[in-house]
């Protein structure tokens, strides 16, 4: 996608926003779901797969190096793989728009088949960190043949014949680092291990399991996890059901306390461990949220979540909680701005490297709107104010957790809150708009 077109957008507040909605598949499952159906050989199922323009560039990429991949029905894909190392070399670029996820994974299982591949993204894409993810990987065998400044795309890179399994401890808590190297790890002769300081979204590790590889994770100090992989396992095809994603249910929730009255269900929602740093957050805010039914769907613990308009306060959100929540901060920001006192939330340094520099892109989404808001460092710090907010035009800068966040809060805003391009909304959910709307919202 290209921002050519700019898409305006404005949010007004009007009524509470009441209902039940299910939001759409995760984003981090779906975008697995499909590279290792791709390493599969035999036809894998995925249902509840997120048809954002994110996952849409994974399956172009899946079906450029080699293996089918078809839509047979709403978020229903069939994959037929063509085993570990049997990519074939694609034609073109890879073309990743505006996802570092699909970007990252594809790279690592790229890493680990005897082909040249090129891969490239948006104007976002191309300004985000590649080096951190090409290091292990030609620690592997991997090769750059060619790349932008600093190891930027468009990149160039030659798969290893017959990577090396290597012990790797990734130097930030990122599960893309974690799964590119266990991706190229599948090709691997013997154990690949990951040693993260601190345990990061575990998605790939169920998915391995679940395809059949022999994957084991132990505890690793207070935070961390220990992974081994087993390298040249003989994957079998599976079915994936994928779960609502947290991310994209993180919008109308938030949505949902800050604007008096409301009173929603979101279905279905995963609530794996990992992922769950908002809800938790929030709930030390004093948020009225409950959670409805929980169940076991297809290897991911979901729930129904009911939420109600809430009185929050300031609070202070631990570093150590971010890789849980990574994600979330731009929609947990505006929740702050409208809770009593300060909220602190610290050790942000990574989501200066996100779709945008989010951290800035946060704390001027606020600022612009009549937030009081400070960067001290790599932390945030809201403060409450409730009354006299909005008014503000917000740049989204390509990345569409800023343009939900904001229009969340102008949901909430005396004034209504306009962004420059809702456009990049559609990587990631799709539908949100029309979702928004049938609960209430006043979105135009
Ligand atoms: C993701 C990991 C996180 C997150 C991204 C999805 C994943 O990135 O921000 O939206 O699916 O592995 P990092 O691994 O860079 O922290």
């Amino acid at each position: 996608m290209t921002s050519a077109a700019l898409m305006p957008l404005t949010a007004r507040r009007g009524g509470p926003l009441q209902g039940r909605a299910r939001v759409p598949g995760d984003k981090s499952i779906s975008h697995r779901a499909l590279i290792l159906g791709a390493m599969t050989v035999g036809e894998s199922t995925i249902s509840g797969l997120l048809e954002g323009e994110d996952v849409h560039h994974t399956a172009e990429a899946m079906r450029a190096l080699g293996a089918a991949v078809e839509r047979t029905g709403e978020g229903v894909w069939r994959v037929r793989g063509v085993g570990i190392g049997g990519f074939a070399a694609p034609r073109g670029v890879l073309d990743f728009g505006n996802s570092g996820t699909g970007c990252r994974l594809a790279i690592g299982a790229v890493a680990g088949s005897p082909i040249t591949a090129t891969f490239d993204g948006d104007a976002s894409l191309r300004a985000r960190p590649m080096r951190r993810v090409l290091e292990p990987l030609q620690r592997m065998g991997a090769r750059v043949l060619a790349a932008a400044d600093d190891g930027r795309l468009p990149l160039t890179l030659q798969g290893a014949a017959d990577p090396y399994p290597i012990v790797y401890e990734p130097p930030v808590p990122s599960a893309q680092l974690k799964s590119a190297v266990l991706l190229a790890g599948l090709a691997a002769p013997g154990e690949t291990t990951v040693i993260e300081a601190e345990a990061t979204r575990d998605h790939t590790e169920r998915l391995l399991k679940h395809f059949g590889a022999k994957i084991t994770v132990k505890a690793h100090g207070d935070r961390g996890r220990r992974i081994i992989l087993q390298g040249q396992p003989e994957l079998e095809p599976a079915s994936v059901i994928v779960p609502a994603d947290p991310s994209s249910a993180a919008f109308p929730l938030v949505a949902a306390l800050i604007v008096p009255g409301s009173d929603l269900i979101l279905d279905a929602v995963m609530t794996n461990p990992l992922r769950t740093g908002l809800f938790k957050t929030l709930l030390e805010m004093g948020a009225n949220m409950e959670t409805l039914a929980v169940r076991d769907d297809g290897g991911e613990e979901v729930a129904d979540l009911r939420v109600r308009a809430s009185i929050l306060k300031g609070v202070e959100v631990p570093a150590e909680r971010a890789p849980a929540m990574i994600d979330e901060y731009p929609v947990l920001a505006v929740a702050a701005a409208f809770a009593e006192g300060r909220t602190v939330m610290r050790g942000l340094k990574e989501l200066r490297v996100k779709e945008s520099d989010r951290l800035a892109a946060t704390a001027d989404m606020l600022r612009v709107n009549g937030v009081e808001v400070t960067i001290e460092g790599d932390d945030l710090i809201v403060t409450g104010k409730g009354g006299g907010l909005g008014g503000g035009m917000v740049a989204t800068h390509m990345d569409h957790r800023i343009a939900m966040a904001a229009l969340v809060l102008g949901l909430a805003s005396e004034q209504p809150v306009a962004v420059d391009d809702a456009a990049f909304i559609a990587t990631s959910f799709p539908g949100f708009v029309e979702l928004m709307r049938s609960l209430g919202a006043e979105l135009a």
